[in-house]
């Protein structure tokens, strides 16, 4: 017999369905519950309300697992390589030697950007948030490829899209770090690999070659992989609502760029270290800023801690800590800030005061610490989210597309004003 759940509402009984996921989640199918009781439900934040059924992420916040298409995320970050996991997302499997090697051929035809992009560029002050520029670059590619636009499109076409998408977001990237720091703009290499040839373009100068290191490179892969998907967190959600009323691709990224550039989501790893650099600046003492963060009548909070979903620790935490180490050792750079930060991490682990709130390091805590010690500026921090999350972007809008969802749009409980009559102006 199916599992149902039994509501009752003003004295009269209704049966909705269960459904079960692969990894046994469970939820209520209320999809006729406004038409059988004229009821709707409301839960803000959407805390408790799955908004799709995906094939692509698995997370178990309690467990601290995170596994891209079954994959777990240990094992990838170890042994993948970001434009691997970029297609295991994309489309489903892990690629043979020659799909893999297509899609990276294919993706480094792409890297270059329309010279008129550049004159977009020439538009924005150089003070502009990298984030606004990426935004509004990504929004500005429907324009050069209009066809993205046609809600049929086809396989091909779709393919085309993510191709450019993936092989133009670097670039622009790179760009913006380049357009912030008054440089000159270096176009992309085609000998070069991803992490690679995204690393020349952020750091080359015409009169000084960069020595491209392979435990940076490494690093790169590394926390781009972590940062792929994470099922519908807000941005991914923003990107399948903005998909589901068939806007193209590029706007779709687009509107998810702006939502992970909020402070409360993507725009964490830049508060983490800006508080790590308040903390040395004050002097350096943790254990001040500890009772701070415990004094509810004190302001200050510690960013990087705690996760909406993870109950215990994020996997991905403990993977970039590892890294940040690495590469911090690899560099022969001893970085204040890991210092202040792993003092930060043990209080969070052993006080019980965060023990209780589950207030342990998240993804953004390290993040930032590594991208520090390969010279990316702390407002690049959020771009380097979104150069990782786009292929998870990418999966979940093709994800909607191909299983033809309808146009999200959410219910309401309305609480102004009841029936009124206008009133001119001169009698108010
Ligand atoms: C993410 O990876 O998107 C962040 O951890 C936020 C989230 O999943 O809600």
């Amino acid at each position: 017999m199916a599992e149902s759940a039994e509501i009752i509402l003003d004295g009269k009984s209704y049966s909705f369905p269960v459904i079960e996921g692969t990894e046994h989640e469970k939820a209520i199918d209320i999809a006729k519950l406004r038409d059988q009781t004229g009821y709707i439900t409301i839960d803000s934040g959407y805390k408790n309300t799955g908004a799709t059924k995906s094939a692509i992420t698995f997370l178990d916040g309690e467990e601290g697992i995170l596994r891209y298409r079954g994959y777990p995320i240990e094992q990838l970050a170890e042994q993948s390589s970001f434009l691997e996991v970029a297609y295991l997302l994309i489309y489903g499997t892990l690629p043979t030697q020659a799909e893999l090697d297509e899609f990276s051929n294919q993706i480094t035809k792409h890297t270059l950007v329309h010279e008129d992009v550049r004159k977009i560029f020439d538009g924005f002050p150089s003070a502009a948030h990298p984030m606004a520029i990426l935004s509004s670059l990504i929004c500005a590619l429907t324009a050069f490829y209009p066809e993205s636009v046609s809600p049929d499109l086809s396989k091909e076409n779709i393919d085309l899209n993510v191709i450019r998408l993936m092989a133009k977001l670097p670039t622009i990237a790179a760009w913006t770090y380049k357009n912030n720091m008054g440089h000159p703009l270096n176009y992309p290499r085609n000998d070069l690999d991803y992490a690679a040839n995204f690393l020349y373009m952020m750091f080359s100068f015409p009169t000084e070659k960069y020595e491209i290191n392979p435990v940076v490179v490494r690093a790169i892969n590394k926390l781009l992989i972590l940062h792929a998907d994470h099922e519908q967190n807000c941005s991914t959600s923003t990107v399948r609502l903005v998909g589901s009323a068939n806007a193209s691709l590029y706007g779709s990224v687009s509107a998810g760029i702006n939502a992970l550039w909020g402070p409360l989501h993507g725009g964490a790893n830049q508060e983490v270290v800006e508080m790590l650099e308040a903390i040395q600046r004050d002097g350096g003492d943790t254990s001040k800023f500890i009772a701070k963060a415990k004094d509810k009548n004190d302001p200050f909070r510690l960013m990087g801690f705690g996760h909406r979903v993870y109950k215990n620790f994020d996997p991905r935490a403990k993977i970039i800590k590892k890294a940040a180490d690495e590469v911090l050792t690899a560099l022969g750079i001893s970085d204040p800030l890991l210092k202040i930060a792993q003092e930060l991490e043990q209080a969070a682990l052993t006080d019980p005061y965060f023990v209780e709130r589950k207030l342990y390091p998240n993804v953004d805590f390290y993040s930032g610490i590594i991208y520090k010690a390969i010279g990316i500026p702390t407002e690049m921090f959020t771009v380097m989210f979104a150069l990782g999350r786009l292929p998870g972007w990418i999966a979940q809008w093709k994800e909607m597309r191909e299983n033809k969802e309808p146009i999200g749009r959410p219910r309401q409980v309305y609480t102004g004003e009841l029936d009124r009559d206008y009133t001119p102006i001169e009698q108010r």
